[in-house]
C-alpha cells in the first residue's frame, strides 16, 4: 500500500506546481476539443483547430490505421506539456480505442489524476465506465467535466445521480449550469462564487466572469432572466442539501469527484476546470517500487518507462521510451543507471513534448514525461535511477484474450518476422509466444483490431506481408512454482507449452476447462493471468 502521507511536506516548488493527468472519455464526448482548449489556454497553440488538424481526430478504424502509420503524429500527441498560471500541466494521451485497454492501463500508471469527460446528453457511456474502472484500480483522483451543455442535455441531478450510482463515487458540483440547451446561459462557480456567462457569438472567447457575493446577491438578477434564476436557486438549495461539499482529501482518495459543467467547443467551463485541476488536482505522487517507494520530494532522479513507441522513422529503427519522472531534478546529459541491465546510460537527447512539437528537454522534474530515443535497451516497466537498485512496480502485463498464429507470406523471411514480432512485443503492442513444439509464432492481443494494426505495421515497417490465422488456443497463463513441479508439468503438457517474448514459460489454453484441470491435477503449479513488467 502506498503511503501518500510521505508526499505531504516539502516538495520542491517546481515539483509542487506540476499536474500530470490523462483525459478519459467515451468517443465523441469531446476529448479532442477539450484538449485543444487546454492547449489554447496553456498558450501552447495559437488557434483552435490545430490538434485536430494534426490528426488527433476521432478514431474510426481507418483513421486509426492511418494514424498508427503516421508515427510522428501519435507520438507528439502522446504527452503534452504546457503552463497554465503558476502550474505546469502534463497531459498524457490515452489510446482512444477500447482494443487498447492494456496500453491505456499502463498510461494511467504514469499520471496522478484523470479528467473524465462525459456528454451531458448521454451521461456515463460504456467506454467511460471501463476507463473509470481502470482508474479505480489505482485509486486515481478523478475530476469530471460534463460537456455539450449548449445542447439539449439531461437534468443536472439526473447526470449527477447517474455518475454516483453507475460508478459508485460521490459527486460534488464545482459549478452549476443555468438553463439548458438553447436557454443555457452559463454556470455559477460554486467554488469561487462567480457567475460565468457563455458567449455564443464567439466560440473562442473566454466567458465573462462576474463576482457574486453569495446566492442572495441582487447582481444575480441583473444577469440571469427571472425564470431561469428561480429554477437555479431552487436547484442549488436542493444540491446543497443532497450532495456532499467539496472535500479535497476525498478527491485525492478517489472517493469523490467534483463536476464542472461546460461546453468545450464554446470554450466554456474549460478555464474553471483547469483552475480546479491546479487547485485540487494532486501534485506528483509517491510511486510504488521495490524495495522501497519513491517520493517526488527526493533529490535523486528516478523514473520509469510506461510506453515505448518504435519505428517513428522507418528508415532508422529508433524507438522512443516514454519515461515518467518519479523523483529528482533531471538534467540533459545525465548518466542514469538502467536498473534491469545494471548498466549506465547517458541521456543525451531526451525530448519534451511541448504541445505539438518535440523539443530537447534540458531538464525535467518529478511529474514530467520525457521521451528517450534509444535502440531497444529501454522496455516497458524499466526503471532508471542515479545508481540505486530500485524497481518500479505496478506496471502489469495482461494475459491476451485473443491468440492467432502468424506466418510470413514468404517462408524464407521467418527470421525477419521474428525480429519484427519481438520488437512489437517490447513495445507492448502484442505478446509473442514461441510454442515448444513446432515452428512459427503465436501472437496474443487484447482486442481484434490489434491484429490488423500489427499486420499493417509489419508490412509497412519491415516490408514483410504476413498472414494471421486461427489458432487452437485462446489465451495464455504464466506458469509459477518450484522448478521440479514446473518441469514435470511442462513435460506432461508439451502441446500447451510455450515461452513468451521475455523467455518466461506460459501455458496456452483452449478453454477455461484447461485452467481448471491444471488447478486440480497440479496443485504445486500456479497459473497467473498477469505478470509484472520488468
Ligand atoms: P472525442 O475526441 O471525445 O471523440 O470528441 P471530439 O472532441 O472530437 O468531439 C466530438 C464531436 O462533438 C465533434 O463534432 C465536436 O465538434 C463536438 N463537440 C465537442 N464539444 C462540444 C460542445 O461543447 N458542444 C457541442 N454542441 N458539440 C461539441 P463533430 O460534428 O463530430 O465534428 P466537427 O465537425 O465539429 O469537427
Amino acid at each position: 500500500m502506498l503511503d501518500r502521507a510521505a508526499n505531504a511536506p516539502e516538495l520542491p516548488a517546481e515539483v509542487a506546481r506540476r499536474r500530470t493527468f490523462a483525459i478519459i472519455s467515451h468517443p465523441d464526448a469531446g476529448k479532442t476539443t477539450l484538449t485543444e482548449k487546454f492547449l489554447l489556454y496553456g498558450g501552447a497553440i495559437q488557434m483552435a483547430g490545430q490538434v485536430r488538424a494534426k490528426g488527433e481526430a476521432r478514431r474510426t478504424r481507418s483513421d486509426f490505421m492511418k494514424m498508427e502509420q503516421d508515427r510522428g503524429i501519435s507520438v507528439s500527441a502522446s504527452a503534452m506539456s504546457f503552463d497554465f498560471g503558476k502550474y505546469r500541466f502534463n497531459l498524457v494521451d490515452t489510446p482512444g480505442h477500447s482494443d487498447f485497454s492494456e496500453d491505456t492501463y499502463r498510461t494511467l500508471t504514469a499520471v496522478d489524476a484523470a479528467v473524465m469527460v462525459i456528454d451531458g446528453a448521454k451521461g456515463v457511456e460504456s467506454q467511460t465506465r471501463k476507463l473509470f474502472e481502470v482508474c479505480r484500480l489505482r485509486d486515481l483522483p478523478i475530476l469530471t467535466f460534463c460537456n455539450k451543455m449548449d445542447r439539449e442535455s439531461r437534468d443536472t441531478f439526473e447526470i449527477i445521480d447517474e455518475i454516483q450510482e453507475n460508478l459508485a463515487i460521490d459527486v460534488t458540483p464545482a459549478s452549476w449550469p443555468i438553463g439548458m440547451g438553447r436557454d443555457f446561459i452559463g454556470c455559477y462557480d460554486l467554488l469561487r462564487d462567480r457567475l460565468e456567462l457563455m458567449d455564443r457569438a464567439d466560440r473562442n472567447k473566454v466567458a465573462e466572469s462576474i463576482a457574486i457575493e453569495g446566492l442572495d446577491d441582487p447582481k444575480l438578477a441583473e444577469h440571469v432572466p427571472a425564470d431561469l434564476l428561480d429554477k437555479f436557486l431552487e436547484e442549488i438549495e436542493m444540491a446543497k442539501e443532497l450532495l456532499p461539499p467539496m472535500d479535497p482529501q476525498a478527491l485525492l482518495d478517489g472517493t469523490l469527484t467534483p463536476i464542472w459543467f461546460g461546453s468545450a467547443i464554446n470554450s466554456f467551463g474549460v478555464k474553471e476546470l483547469m483552475e480546479g485541476i491546479g487547485a485540487y488536482g494532486p501534485e506528483p505522487q509517491v510511486q510504488s517500487a521495490e524495495p522501497r517507494q519513491v517520493s517526488p520530494a527526493e533529490t535523486k532522479v528516478a523514473g520509469f518507462v510506461f510506453k515505448v513507441q518504435a519505428n517513428m522513422d522507418p528508415k532508422h529503427r529508433d524507438r522512443v521510451a516514454f519515461v515518467r519522472m518519479a523523483s529528482g531534478h533531471f538534467k540533459r546529459g545525465m548518466k542514469l543507471t538502467h536498473v534491469r541491465s545494471k548498466k549506465p546510460m547517458a541521456i543525451t537527447n531526451p525530448v519534451l513534448f511541448l504541445a505539438s512539437d518535440r523539443e530537447l528537454a534540458e531538464e525535467a522534474w518529478a511529474g514530467d514525461i520525457i521521451g528517450i530515443p534509444n535502440h531497444g535497451q529501454l522496455r516497458i516497466g524499466d526503471t532508471l535511477t542515479e545508481g540505486e537498485m530500485l524497481r518500479v512496480t505496478g506496471i502489469p502485463s495482461f494475459a491476451p484474450e485473443l491468440l492467432q498464429t502468424v506466418r510470413a507470406g514468404d517462408p524464407m523471411k521467418a527470421k525477419h518476422l521474428e525480429k519484427a514480432l519481438m520488437q512489437f512485443a517490447e513495445e507492448g503492442a502484442a505478446k509473442v509466444f514461441k510454442p515448444g513444439i513446432g515452428s512459427g509464432f503465436i501472437v496474443g492481443v487484447v482486442g481484434a483490431l490489434q491484429f490488423e494494426v500489427l499486420a499493417s505495421r509489419i508490412e509497412l515497417e519491415y516490408g514483410l506481408p504476413v498472414r494471421f490465422e486461427a489458432s487452437q488456443f485462446t489465451s495464455a497463463r504464466w506458469v509459477h512454482g518450484e522448478k521440479a513441479a514446473v518441469d514435470a508439468f511442462s513435460a506432461a503438457n508439451k502441446q500447451h507449452m510455450a515461452t513468451d517474448n521475455d523467455g518466461d514459460l506460459v501455458y496456452l489454453t483452449r478453454l477455461q476447462w484447461d485452467i481448471d484441470r491444471v488447478a486440480r491435477d497440479y496443485p504445486d503449479v500456479r497459473l497467473s493471468a498477469t505478470k509484472e513488467m520488468q
